[in-house]
């Protein structure tokens, strides 16, 4: 049997609030660019309507903000989990309407967005909730929204940031995003030259997106009999299971019973699926 795949750095040290307001609080931000992330400004200044509803989430220092403001947007909404860095963004913009900036996890958060910026958050993020990830923009995403930023195209020997390749993200977001860009990008800042992905993905609104809490598998070949269960099944699309196989993101064409998923998986009756998110 193979091993359990765990996140070890989220086990023994919560990626949480606490974990990074203190790291506001000792001004231990290694990721701040001090700038705009070049390749989200060349991006931004290709934008015509000023009008759109733009989500940055973990938005941190959130140069891209500013710049994003400079050029005339006027529905920019950021949102980070750390108070410290909320409380400086918040005297930072003061007297600004055109900004909305939020305190709290991103994954409680409410709201339709045109375009999502994704600049180091997904990497911040403990590789176990990758799925997680993909089903919440789908769901804060307008018809036809777009999520548009950088992944990294390398792994870390340790994370934060945790990294990830090309093969990997087109196998989490197919069938929930079209992929209008994913491509190695020309223009990252120099520390990340070459180590980035460029992508633009767009919502795909033909299909539905659930996360479904999962129990009883311990082992990747266990994972991968129960994702070609699921992916059997005629109206699915892609089946996706967390690192950690604690949940199951499923793409399908219509919605699919519950019923008719613990029934794929009756042959072990450890495995159950449970009620979506
Ligand atoms: C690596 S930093 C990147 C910050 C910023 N995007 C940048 O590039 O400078 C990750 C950010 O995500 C925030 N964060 C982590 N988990 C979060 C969550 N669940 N909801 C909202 N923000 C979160 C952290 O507080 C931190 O500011």
């Amino acid at each position: 049997m193979e091993e359990l795949q765990c996140c070890v750095v989220s086990c023994e040290k919560p990626l949480d609030k606490v974990y990074w307001d203190n790291q506001y609080q000792s001004n231990t931000t290694g990721w701040d660019l001090g700038e705009v992330s070049p390749p989200i400004k060349s991006y931004i200044d290709t934008l015509e309507d000023k009008a759109i509803q733009i989500l940055i989430p973990g938005c941190g220092n959130t140069y891209e903000a500013e710049y994003i403001l400079e050029q005339g947007f006027t529905n920019v909404t950021v949102i980070d989990i750390a108070p410290t860095l909320i409380e400086n963004l918040k005297t930072k913009f003061k007297n600004n309407s055109n900004i909305n900036i939020v305190l709290g996890d991103f994954f409680e958060h409410q709201g339709e967005y045109d375009l999502i910026i994704e600049q180091t958050f997904f990497c911040a993020l403990p590789p176990t909730m990758r799925q997680k990830y993909v089903w919440k923009m789908h769901q804060l995403l307008a018809n036809k929204g777009k999520i548009s930023g950088l992944l990294f195209n390398r792994t870390f020997e340790s994370g934060p940031p945790f990294g990830g390749s090309q093969e990997e993200y087109n196998l989490l977001f197919q069938q929930a995003f079209n992929f209008l860009k994913m491509e190695v990008c020309q223009n990252s800042a120099t520390p990340r030259a070459g180590s980035e992905l460029f992508i633009e993905l767009q919502k795909n609104s033909e299909v539905l997106v659930n996360l479904y809490p999962f129990e009883g598998i311990t082992c990747n070949g266990c994972k991968n009999t129960v994702s070609e269960k699921f992916s059997a099944l005629e109206s699915i699309l892609n089946v996706s299971m967390s690192s950690n196989f604690a949940e199951v993101l499923i793409v399908s064409k219509v919605e699919v019973a519950l019923e008719t998923l613990q029934k794929e998986i009756a042959y072990d009756e450890k495995y159950k699926i449970k009620q979506k998110l």
